[in-house]
């Protein structure tokens, strides 16, 4: 397959075979990051800028150092520190970072649609690292190619997502993909966080997650974001904690060895508690490592390599 998109947006308007060439693609970069140098000429001479307007630890991270061990040249926009602090509009801060001539820009924004905003005002290849609550599409794809590695097809395999999906660019990116690749996915979570339209994804919807773990192959928790508390949209943390915090005795009820996933920052002892996150069923770390591999297929793809000369 030749890779012809000019941008990542989000996995909604993604085909399943684009899919699973980016996962093919992430293969040989993962096993580089093994290697005692990590360090290839690929994309020598290029440059990656990666322009944050929200926190993050793995996803900027990961694309930095995916773009080192490819060899390109990477630039981080750190808002608090950049003209942005002084009230510099997203126009103008996107006018002036093409204008220094990148060959690739990752940003994350708190705002839905942002990364297709600044997609049709530049011409280089544009990476949704994130927009408000609409998509993430690179920590799907981390998601899917961890389950894969565990798994192999996901066709037919019982995926659930757990707790505050109204809000999670991150269900709503796993449900556009995984459904793709074939697998049965149930968003779980209370009624305040999880409203019915979602079935119009194509996902089942349940408030009730202890009558659908029987027989899940993966459940992942979502970081529960603690101000929806504050917005009125949960009696108390204990309460979602006793309905749909996991832990290894909630565990137990799937009948099997359930991966479990989290796409991080995790609150322990919230959607999940120690036991289980730090347990043998917990493919958390890898998802984080397995991140870099997908971000460095993306960077190489955008960039204009091709898929069979990683060496
Ligand atoms: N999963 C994720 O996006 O984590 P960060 O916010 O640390 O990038």
């Amino acid at each position: 397959m030749k890779w012809q998109r000019k941008d990542l947006l989000g996995l909604r308007d993604v085909s399943e075979q684009e899919i699973q060439f980016i996962l093919e693609t992430a293969k040989p970069m993962k096993e580089v990051l093994f290697r005692s140098v990590k360090k290839l000429p690929t994309l020598r001479g290029k440059s990656v800028v990666t322009l944050f307007f929200e926190n993050s630890t793995r996803t900027r991270t990961s694309f930095e150092i995916a773009g080192k061990v490819l060899g390109a040249d990477t630039s981080s926009v750190t808002v608090a520190q950049s003209s942005v602090a002084k009230g510099e509009s997203l126009l103008d801060t996107v006018k002036t970072i093409r204008a220094m001539q990148p060959d690739v820009v990752i940003m994350r924004h708190p705002s839905s649609g942002a990364a297709e905003y600044i997609a049709n005002i530049l011409d280089v290849s544009v990476i949704n690292a994130g927009d408000g609550q609409n998509e993430h599409p690179t920590q799907a794809l981390l998601d899917m190619f961890t389950l894969k590695e565990h798994m192999g097809e996901l066709a037919g395999k019982k995926i659930i997502i757990v707790g505050d999906i109204l809000h999670s660019r991150v269900a709503r990116s796993n449900a556009y993909g995984l459904l793709k690749l074939g697998a049965e996915v149930i968003f779980a979570g209370p009624p305040t966080l999880l409203p019915l339209e979602m079935k119009t994804l194509g996902v089942q919807v349940t408030y009730d997650l202890d009558s659908v773990l029987p027989g899940a192959d993966a459940v992942m928790p979502l970081r529960l974001q603690m101000e929806r508390q504050q917005k009125g949209l949960l009696p108390t943390l204990r309460e979602y904690n006793r309905v749909y915090g996991l832990n290894l005795k909630r565990m137990e009820q799937t009948g099997k060895q359930t991966l479990v996933l989290h796409p991080g920052p995790m609150n322990r002892g919230v959607e999940i508690e120690s036991d289980l996150a730090d347990s043998a069923l917990s493919v958390i770390e890898e998802q984080v490592t397995n991140g870099v591999a997908i971000r460095m297929a993306l960077i190489y793809l955008f960039v204009g390599g091709s898929a069979n000369d990683v060496d």
